[in-house]
């Protein structure tokens, strides 16, 4: 198995499961709850980060998108998006926020535990993010090798992380993370 594969196993699990969120999968009527927790934590300008490129006409896999709720207060989303990186097909993880008055509670490690677990039983096979590894490594996410994947946009190449679903998954994604083509697209958006 490689170092990178992720399992969150029975540790990880009951230490997110005993904070005080509830994670359920995103419904529709959750959109002007999440873009209005998106804008606060991210602000407009995430527009125009590179992997918001990736998220331009495409339809994030709403089946696998989960928030966080706290005493009934949506806190915490996260939501994937199909890409396609060479021959191989992956998911783009992103974004994850989690409103400020509730970090460090866990509840990015669990909503991201949770929706890795989900995107595994779907049967997908390698995530990849854009973001601060030392964070991203606790949910088992490690720095693709230099020049294997690249994003159509300008981005540190060291905040290119991965994670396998399934062992030697990476072996397959090589080149430029792209939109995956519309004939083998992705389900209706939340
Ligand atoms: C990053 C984020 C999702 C973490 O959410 P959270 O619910 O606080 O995360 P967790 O409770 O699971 O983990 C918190 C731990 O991660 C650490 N951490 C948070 N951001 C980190 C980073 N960029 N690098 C390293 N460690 C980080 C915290 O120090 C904390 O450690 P502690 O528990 O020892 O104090 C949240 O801070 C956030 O929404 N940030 C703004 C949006 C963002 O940057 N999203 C990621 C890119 S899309």
């Amino acid at each position: 198995m490689s170092a990178h594969h992720v399992d969150p196993g029975p540790t990880r699990m009951t230490a997110a499961a005993s904070a005080p969120f509830t994670y359920r999968p995103e419904r529709p009527e959750d959109g002007p709850a999440i873009d209005a927790l998106l804008d606060r934590v991210l602000g407009p300008g995430r527009h125009a980060l590179a992997a918001y490129r990736l998220r331009e006409d495409n339809a994030q896999l709403s089946g696998l998108a989960l928030v966080g709720e706290r005493e009934g207060r949506l806190v915490g989303t996260v939501r994937f998006w199909p890409v396609a990186i060479g021959e191989a097909a992956a998911l783009l993880l992103g974004p994850l926020a989690i409103d400020p008055p509730v970090r460090h509670m866990g509840c990015g490690l669990g909503l991201m535990l949770r929706g890795l677990a989900g995107a595994r039983a779907a049967g997908h096979r390698l995530v990849i993010l854009v973001g601060d590894p030392p964070y991203y490594a606790r949910a088992g996410f490690a720095p693709v090798p230099p020049g294997r994947i690249t994003l159509p946009g300008p981005v540190d190449p060291r905040r290119i992380l991965h994670v396998e679903l399934e062992p030697g998954a990476l072996a397959d994604a090589r080149g430029m993370a792209r939109r995956p083509p519309r004939s083998s697209g992705p389900g209706p958006s939340a």
